[in-house]
């Protein structure tokens, strides 16, 4: 591998950040593992990317599938130097008692079960090889609430405890971080921010300093609650 040169492993790489992130890593060089649930962006994600670079129709919620990906990329690609758990659900703008069983369960099942998923299948050879930088994607409402999103909320103060409780775990030169990207126009923006989210940058405009910022993660952040510096 050139110097200089990683493999970035990325969830939810179809749409919003992780579609920007992946073109943006790309663009400067780097080699990007992504997946997502929808076959055609997948094919046309591969179509624009060809090897090195690998898609793949992947539901991070089930474990069966999340194996069945580490397994078929880790052999060629190796470890990922950078694994970015970016996939994640918002519920429907509600009260919490107004959100049904199965949609709750599915946040929690995306956005919390789907990052441990990943973790439980990618991070041992990561360990094995004893580097390599874990950032699972928190959020603004991951450090503080607001009304209508509680099931989110719920999801992203998880991924503070879980990544800062991981961050204890790994070795010395390993590094897991929660990280709130910041308020970006996404699909995701919104569908909570109704009518407010085109105030807010793109995610295009968002992967030119994030992704730069990510490159620089090290050890020495081990656990520290991060955020992109946007405005
Ligand atoms: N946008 C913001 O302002 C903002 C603010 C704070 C935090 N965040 C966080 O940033 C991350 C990205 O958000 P976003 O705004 O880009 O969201 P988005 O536009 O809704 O995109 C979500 C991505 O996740 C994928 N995904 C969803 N469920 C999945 C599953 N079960 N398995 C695999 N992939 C799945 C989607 O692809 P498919 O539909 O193809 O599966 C899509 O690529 C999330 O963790 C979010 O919580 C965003």
């Amino acid at each position: 591998m050139a110097a200089g040169k990683r493999t970035i492993l990325i969830t939810g790489a179809t749409r919003g950040l992780g579609r920007a992130m992946t073109e943006e890593f790309i663009r400067l060089g780097h080699i990007v593992l992504g997946c997502g649930r929808s076959e055609k962006e997948i094919a046309q994600l591969q179509k624009q990317f060809p090897a090195p670079n690998d898609f793949a129709v992947v539901d991070v919620s089930s474990d069966e599938q999340v194996a069945a990906w580490a397994k078929r990329v880790l052999p060629p690609h190796g470890e990922p130097d950078l694994l970015l758990n970016n996939a994640a659900l918002i519920n429907h703008n509600a009260k919490l008692w107004e959100i049904g069983a199965d949609e709750f369960s599915r946040v929690m099942d995306v956005n919390i079960k789907g990052v441990a998923n990943v973790i439980r299948h990618f991070v041992p050879a990561m360990v094995a090889r004893g580097a390599g930088v874990i950032v699972n994607f928190s959020s603004g409402w991951g450090r503080t609430t607001d009304a209508e999103v509680a099931p989110y909320c719920a999801t992203k103060w998880a991924m503070e405890g879980l990544t800062q409780a991981l961050a204890q775990e790994l070795p010395p030169g390993m590094t897991a971080v929660p990280l709130n990207p910041g308020i970006i126009d996404t699909d995701m923006l919104r569908s909570c921010f109704v009518g407010g989210a085109s105030n807010f940058p793109a995610a295009d405009e968002w992967a030119k300093i994030a992704v730069p910022f990510l490159l620089k993660i090290n050890s020495a952040d081990n656990g520290k609650q991060l955020s992109v510096p946007v405005g």
